[in-house]
């Protein structure tokens, strides 16, 4: 029972089958003979499937090696630029519930490039305080180099205001990134009211490895990476096709589905959250429960140790997650629960069940099945302090 689409979701069948295929060409797309324009071919037919898919123009598309690689070459390469060229533009404001694939990069910018970082603060539901970024923008729009706030969190799943986010960040003339990883394919999303936006590929059932900053022509962003000049300079490297045609075939599927995909999912979801919630006490919901994500259910249980419970599950066949799979194994509460308002110990005792394009009822029967003994099981351990 794989209940942890939000770490990787599998393959898209469409997108297995255009990878494949392209897997079997041979073609360096920066070649210029024959092997190399069909590589060429590919990638720009893939860009433009891929910008159609998010509202922007083609050029907008910058092929990376995944979310992280997308998130920091605009956090750190839209800093650089923007201070580059007025020194006064050191300040970066980014929520405190960002992906560690934003968070750690501009908590780099601050120790190491002399970035006056502000972490905007959330709300109990996950929702970022709009008048709180209104008021630093206010204070000094000239010395903002950019704002980070992402589309909607992967681990409660709420949905960010981004619409009126960007209109803000357009009254004052600063930059807007986006990390949109969670999502892409999951939600409607228009690319146009940002600046720059991050997407992966193993999130919309593309393959791991690849990924796309979609960054508006003219945002200036300095290149981390140095080499051939690939993607408009900002981005070298020889490009991955197999993989950017399986990327472009999973985004344009999953728009294709979108509605009736993610209606299954969130009743599927529905389904696990009130069926966990009626069965067990002491079970609270994290997020919003209005505006969130279709697939993800973010679940506390008191008295109980996240780990233990996750481990549990999965001895008995469940997989799932403590939350963000890329800081999981860190045995400390989630920052974004401890942004929420959520005390150290309950954050600790949070587990997050995540659906997607392949979830079937009887996998969210088994969780009810099985969970209830888990539970007890986990709170007769109780929680380490
Ligand atoms: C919101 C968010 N941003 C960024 C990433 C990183 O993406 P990738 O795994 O492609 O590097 C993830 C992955 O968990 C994510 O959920």
């Amino acid at each position: 029972m794989y209940l942890d689409h939000a770490a990787t979701t599998p393959m898209r069948i469409e997108a297995l089958a255009a990878m494949v295929e392209e897997l079997s060409r041979v073609g360096n797309p920066s070649s210029l003979h024959a092997s190399g324009r069909g590589a060429r071919r590919v990638v720009e037919e893939s860009r433009e499937l891929i910008a159609a898919a998010l509202g922007v123009p083609a050029g907008d598309v910058l092929f990376t090696s995944g979310g992280t690689e997308a998130d920091n070459l605009a956090v750190k390469g839209v800093y650089r630029a923007r201070r580059g060229q007025d020194p006064r533009r050191t300040r970066v404001l980014a929520t405190a519930i960002e992906h560690h694939a934003v968070l750690d990069p501009v908590g780099w910018l601050g120790d190491s490039e002399g970035a006056d970082v502000r972490w905007l603060p959330v709300d109990g539901l996950g929702r970022l305080d709009v008048i709180s970024l209104e008021s630093e923008l206010a204070q000094a729009p000239d010395e903002v180099a950019l704002v980070s706030v992402m589309w909607a969190n992967n681990e409660v799943g709420t949905i960010q205001p981004i619409a009126e986010v960007a209109a803000l960040c357009d009254r004052y003339g600063v930059p807007l990134h986006t990390d949109a990883v969670q999502a892409v394919g999951q939600i409607p999303v228009d690319a146009s009211i940002v600046d720059s936006l991050a997407l992966s590929g193993h999130k919309v059932g593309g393959p791991h490895g690849v990924g796309a900053l979609i960054a508006r022509r003219g945002l200036d962003i300095a290149p981390l990476m140095h080499g051939g000049g690939q993607e408009r300079d900002v981005r070298s490297g020889t490009l991955d096709a197999p993989a950017i045609v399986g990327l472009a075939s999973a985004i344009a599927s999953s728009m294709a589905d979108m509605d009736v995909r993610t209606r299954r999912v969130a009743e599927l979801r529905d389904q696990l959250v009130s069926g966990v919630m009626t069965s067990i006490e002491g079970v609270t919901r994290n997020g919003d429960p209005l505006r969130a994500l279709p697939g993800i259910a973010h679940l506390s249980f008191d008295g109980c140790e996240g780990d233990a419970l996750l481990l549990l599950l999965d001895a008995a066949g469940i997989e799932c997650s403590r939350g963000s799979a890329c800081s999981a194994g860190v045995p400390q509460p989630s920052h974004v629960l401890l942004a929420m308002g959520v005390e150290p110990l309950a954050a600790r005792s949070a587990l997050r069940f995540s659906l997607g394009h392949s979830s079937a009822a009887y996998e969210v029967a088994s969780l009810l099945e099985k969970l209830p003994a888990v539970v007890a099981r986990a709170r007769r351990a109780g929680v380490p302090r």
